[in-house]
């Protein structure tokens, strides 16, 4: 049995906002662990978790639909703990308990100013009594259910109500969202004030309490094999690892051609070198060059290297004797089984980098990162000493450059690429702007257009730059980057890269388009 440190924990029942995961950040950025859960999760597996409050999201439907999301219908009876409802989570409140839900004659969308009615009211403490707050609904509460408080107003809408007695607080408004300025205060408030939560959440706590368990899990003499990606995610879980068990710990970092200029050798060093891990490099690019070959959709190029990737990774692993354990940097939002996350979403695009070694290999699976969202597990790196190149460094997708030359992929482009995208990396960084941007790249394509240089009429590929602005990756702007930069960034591709004659810059956010090409 793994030692369990007890946190103080809160529960998320989700309902199907699309802020719930930005519930969770705020209230574990100010120190308290949160899991979030499905909004019908029964009682008593909440309460086994035993938590010292309960928030209930926001959603897109409303209560008074058939088919509206519902908590167990014994929550209300039998939570032992403070309940916050944001919005949605109100309005099910009030409407289960007798109050009254309606749409509201004037929807409010964006800004609204709110007036504290009563300042003795401990969700509002230390507040003043107007600010300025963020609103997203159709409807209200029109008359509150018996025993509780109005606490605030909007021009438009009855905006906060309590039942001291009973612990049930609800907002309209979505103190989550930074266009509330206050609003990561009123969460304190609830979760220190009102919870009683002391704020246990911290990465220094959260590095001691991985190292115990992974060394628990692994015992005196299990050994454990790690795969590197170069990534935040993957070194981050190793240098864990490596606190917790040292050289019982085997990294494999495999070079799959696929990765930009000189990285594989400058990565290997830092890894080796700076943080003193035990990492073997394995150079596989001819493999999976070859194995691209004729391949020019891009499930299909994932598909081939995932494999390519899992037989390269078993073969060393198979070198390395008797092996346990596997580490994967799987983190939080990825086993969320959430319904704003999950949802009946289908697949666009499949990020199985290593889908399917476990079962292969017949390892016990590690994944130290589980409970943690992305900047979280900076934070935990930043701790650990990993160096700051890795940390910020803009994501790379696990197949790397083959998902941005479209179609075939060849030495050749793949060279090509490299260049352009060491060009676009070395005009970023000297603009100051690398940081300021989630991701930017070239992509090749597969088209030729004429030019002419000299007086020479030419016919060659198309590079096109790709560079967003993005919190997370799942939605992105198109980055407004200066014309001074994308044109110089232009003139040295086509003046240094032969083979090029034509730059374009891509204008798409995501949805509907994608960030990466393929
Ligand atoms: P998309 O293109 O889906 O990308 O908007 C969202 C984020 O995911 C990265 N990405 C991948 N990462 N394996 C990965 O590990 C993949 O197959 C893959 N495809 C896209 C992409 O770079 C962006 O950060």
């Amino acid at each position: 049995m793994l030692s369990d440190i007890q946190h103080e924990t809160v529960i998320i029942l989700d309902f199907g906002s699309q802020y719930t995961q930005l519930i969770a950040r705020r209230v574990r950025e100010a120190g308290v662990y949160c899991e979030i859960l499905p909004f019908n999760t029964p009682i008593e597996r909440i309460a086994a978790r035993q938590p010292k409050g309960l928030i209930l999201s926001g959603s897109p439907s409303s209560v008074y639909q058939q088919d509206a999301p519902r908590p167990d219908s014994k929550l209300l009876q039998a939570a032992k703990c403070p309940l916050l409802g944001i919005c949605y989570g109100l309005q099910i409140l009030a409407f289960d308990m007798g109050g009254e839900v309606a749409a509201s004659p004037n929807r409010e969308f964006g800004y609204a100013r709110l007036k504290v009615l009563d300042e003795t009211s401990r969700l509002f403490q230390g507040l003043p009594s107007e600010m300025d707050v963020w609103m997203s609904h159709g409807d209200q509460v029109t008359s509150v259910p018996p025993g509780f408080r109005v606490t605030a107003l909007t021009d438009d809408a009855l905006n906060a109500m309590e039942d001291v007695e009973r612990g049930i607080f609800g907002v309209q408004f979505h103190p989550e969202v930074a266009h509330t300025p206050l609003g990561a205060q009123i969460l304190r408030n609830f979760l220190f004030s009102i919870c009683g939560c002391r704020g246990d959440w911290s990465p220094k706590a959260v590095i001691q309490e991985q190292k115990n368990r992974i060394r628990e899990a692994v015992g005196e003499t299990g050994r454990v094999v790690s795969g590197l990606s170069g990534g935040v995610d993957s070194t981050v879980a190793a240098a864990l690892v490596h606190q917790a068990i040292g050289d019982r710990q085997t990294c494999i970092f495999v070079d799959n051609g696929l990765l930009r200029e000189g990285e594989f050798e400058s990565t290997l060093a830092l890894l080796q070198q700076k943080m003193q891990l035990n990492v073997v490099g394995v150079c596989a690019r001819d493999l999976f060059i070859t194995g691209l070959k004729g391949i020019s959709e891009p499930e299909e190029k994932r598909k081939l290297i995932g494999k390519v990737f899992i037989d390269v990774f078993d073969r060393e692993a198979h070198r390395l004797g008797d092996v346990n354990f596997l580490v994967q940097g799987t983190l939080y939002p990825d086993v969320i089984e959430s319904v704003s996350v999950r949802g009946p979403s289908a697949v666009i695009k499949s990020h199985h980098n290593v889908g399917g070694l476990p079962e292969k290999m017949k390892l016990k699976l590690i994944e130290p990162l589980r409970e943690l969202f992305k900047d979280e597990v900076r934070l935990i790196g930043r701790e650990l000493g990993v160096p700051e190149e890795i940390l910020t460094r803009h994501p790379f997708p696990g197949p790397g450059l083959a998902v941005r030359i479209i179609g075939e992929v060849n030495e050749e482009r793949v060279r090509l690429l490299q260049a352009a995208d060491r060009i676009l990396d070395e005009e970023l960084r000297s603009a100051n702007l690398y940081h300021s941007v989630w991701q930017a790249f070239p992509v090749l394509l597969p088209v030729s257009t004429v030019g002419v240089m000299g007086d020479e009429r030419t016919y060659e590929k198309v590079v096109a730059i790709r560079a967003v602005t993005s919190v997370d990756g799942m939605t992105a702007d198109w980055a407004r980057l200066p014309h001074e930069l994308l044109a110089r960034v232009s003139s040295r591709i086509i003046s240094e890269i032969r083979g090029v004659n034509r730059v374009v810059y891509d204008i798409s956010s995501k949805p509907p388009s994608t960030i990466e090409w393929e």
